[in-house]
């Protein structure tokens, strides 16, 4: 069974076990920032067979829409605080979601924020992977140019077609920027795909990624692991750079470590932990970033340098 009214904020990538396991419900959606959850809320006392799952990467919009699901009393509600770029591919099953709504996405306008549109590369790819034979993509927004380039860019994927491209939309529900923009006498542009073919992504599941390495030497020496503050490295956007270490008296150490993909920020410590021969490296359980290409990068990179360099 799924968990009634959890909450994951910023859980474990392996929490889908717990979304998914047991019988699945009839329908399965997710909408990616919900700002205040009104949308969500609405949809998930429309159809209480479903389950609904919102992606948000604010976290007092998160926490928002938590309360107002609680006021609501809705049970079919399933909340994860993160970015939808990464949590999408990494949180549900292959071909499994019916529907993904996006309402009034941050069209970040300015090419080199391109990268920041949920929509940007790979979205198709993912969306693909992650809806079942016949399941819906919807958009609704507000900026014209987004529209166009997201008409041009989702079909162009082989398991997806645009069904619908709607102006002024009248739905059951308006969301905060909905009523905003109308308000404002705005376009309001509604789009719908459709998976038009089974389509299983081959795309590697970075969040199933295990990082752990066993090194046949010691563990590194206190100031040889300090000396590593500041040390930063990464490709294009995706960076990451090591900052304060601690040790136990036990002689476990942790190595605090920042990383940025696309403006997606996440903050964690790699643990090395002694072995009698040798000595253990992994991400620390407690800390649970997603595996997103900067931590997978911060990761190898500390590994090798354990191999090679510090003492
Ligand atoms: C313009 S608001 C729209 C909010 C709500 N959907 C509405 O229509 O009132 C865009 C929302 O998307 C969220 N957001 C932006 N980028 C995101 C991402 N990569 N993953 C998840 N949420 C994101 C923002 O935090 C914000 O709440």
């Amino acid at each position: 069974m799924i968990p009634v009214n959890r909450i994951f904020l910023n859980e474990n990538p392996e929490a889908k076990i717990a979304l998914t396991a047991g019988s699945d419900p009839p329908f399965r959606a997710v909408e990616i920032g919900f700002g205040n959850g009104e949308f969500l809320e609405h949809v998930a006392m429309a159809r209480p067979e479903g389950v609904f799952f919102g992606i948000e990467v604010s976290l007092h919009c998160a926490m928002k829409a938590v309360k107002r699901i609680q006021r609501s009393g809705c049970e079919n509600v399933r909340i994860l605080f993160g970015d939808a770029r990464f949590l999408l591919g990494e949180c549900f099953p292959p071909e499994w979601l019916h529907a993904v709504y996006m309402n009034f996405p941050c069209p970040w306008p300015k090419s080199r924020h391109a990268k920041r549109r949920v929509t940007y590369s790979g979205f198709a790819d993912v969306l693909a992977g992650s809806l079942v034979n016949g399941g819906v993509f919807e958009l609704l927004t507000d900026d014209r140019i987004y529209a166009e380039e997201v008409a041009r860019v989702i079909p162009a994927h082989p398991a997806l077609e645009i069904e619908e491209i709607c102006l002024d939309p009248k739905r059951d529900i308006q969301t905060k920027y909905e009523r905003k923009w109308r308000e404002q006498g705005k376009d309001i542009f509604l789009l719908r795909f459709r998976k038009k073919i089974p389509y299983f992504s081959g795309r590697s599941k970075k969040g199933e990624q295990e990082l752990h390495s066993v090194l046949e030497r010691a563990c590194p020496t206190f100031d040889g692991l300090q000396s590593l503050a500041e040390m930063e490295g990464g490709e294009h956007s995706c960076r990451w750079v090591f900052k304060d270490s601690y040790v136990s008296t036990s002689g476990v150490m942790l190595l605090e470590t920042i990383t940025s993909d696309d403006g997606f920020r996440q903050s964690f410590f790699i643990r090395i932990v002694p072995r009698e021969e040798g000595c253990l490296v992994k991400i620390d359980a407690l800390s649970r970033p997603f595996r997103t290409p900067s931590v997978v990068m911060a990761f190898e990179r500390l590994v090798d340098h354990l191999r090679c360099e510090i003492t």
